[in-house]
């Protein structure tokens, strides 16, 4: 595994400015949410830190990149390239920093969610929504419910995200519907 420090000088000089915050707000997060819920913190760190790792590669470059690294898209995702960003940061994060297969799955699942989601998983996911630097109506409360459960603030960002996919007339990943089917009947 990679020097902590090493990769976040390698992020500010490949990301603009606003998503390095948003990384290291992350990251911080991530780090916050480990310590309260029992994981890692420095693995919860280092994932929070790389999530977006993908984020601001130019449409071609990524189809490319699916291309010659085989990754496996959905139609969803192909119509959907916000989507895509996951799948092609965790398969960097591998190449790149060797990170493990659970520390991969936790970037595959940080936009859409998924019902496999590990703890870690949902560590970032939630991480990645309520990190400093994001601003919306009702963060705070989303915030405090972090701190004392996890499985209801995923459920909570589920909801939030699910509704503005209607409202604004998009498509909604069904792994999203499937993840927050399963919060549900476990509740
Ligand atoms: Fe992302
Ligand atoms: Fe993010």
């Amino acid at each position: 595994m990679e020097n902590i420090e090493e990769i976040k000088l390698n992020l500010k000089q490949t990301m603009s400015e606003k998503r390095f915050l948003h990384s290291l707000g992350t990251m911080k997060m991530a780090e916050k949410l480990a310590i309260k819920h029992g994981y890692d913190e420095q693995i919860a760190a280092l994932v929070g830190l790389v999530h977006d790792i993908g984020k601001e590669i130019p449409k071609q470059e990524m189809f490319k990149y699916i291309e010659e690294n085989k990754i496996k898209i959905d139609e969803i995702e192909e119509k959907n390239t916000a989507l895509l960003h996951a799948k092609i940061g965790a398969s960097i994060a591998k190449n790149k920093y060797n990170f493990t297969e659970e520390m991969q799955n936790a970037i595959k699942y940080h936009t859409t969610a998924n019902p496999n989601m590990d703890k870690l998983a949902k560590i970032i996911y939630v991480a990645d929504k309520i990190e400093e630097t994001r601003n919306y109506e009702q963060i705070e409360e989303l915030r405090n419910v972090a701190m004392q459960n996890l499985n209801k603030a995923v459920l909570l960002i589920l909801n939030h995200d699910i509704k503005k996919n209607i409202d604004n007339g998009k498509i909604i990943h069904p792994d999203s519907i499937l993840t927050r089917n399963q919060i549900l009947s476990e509740e």
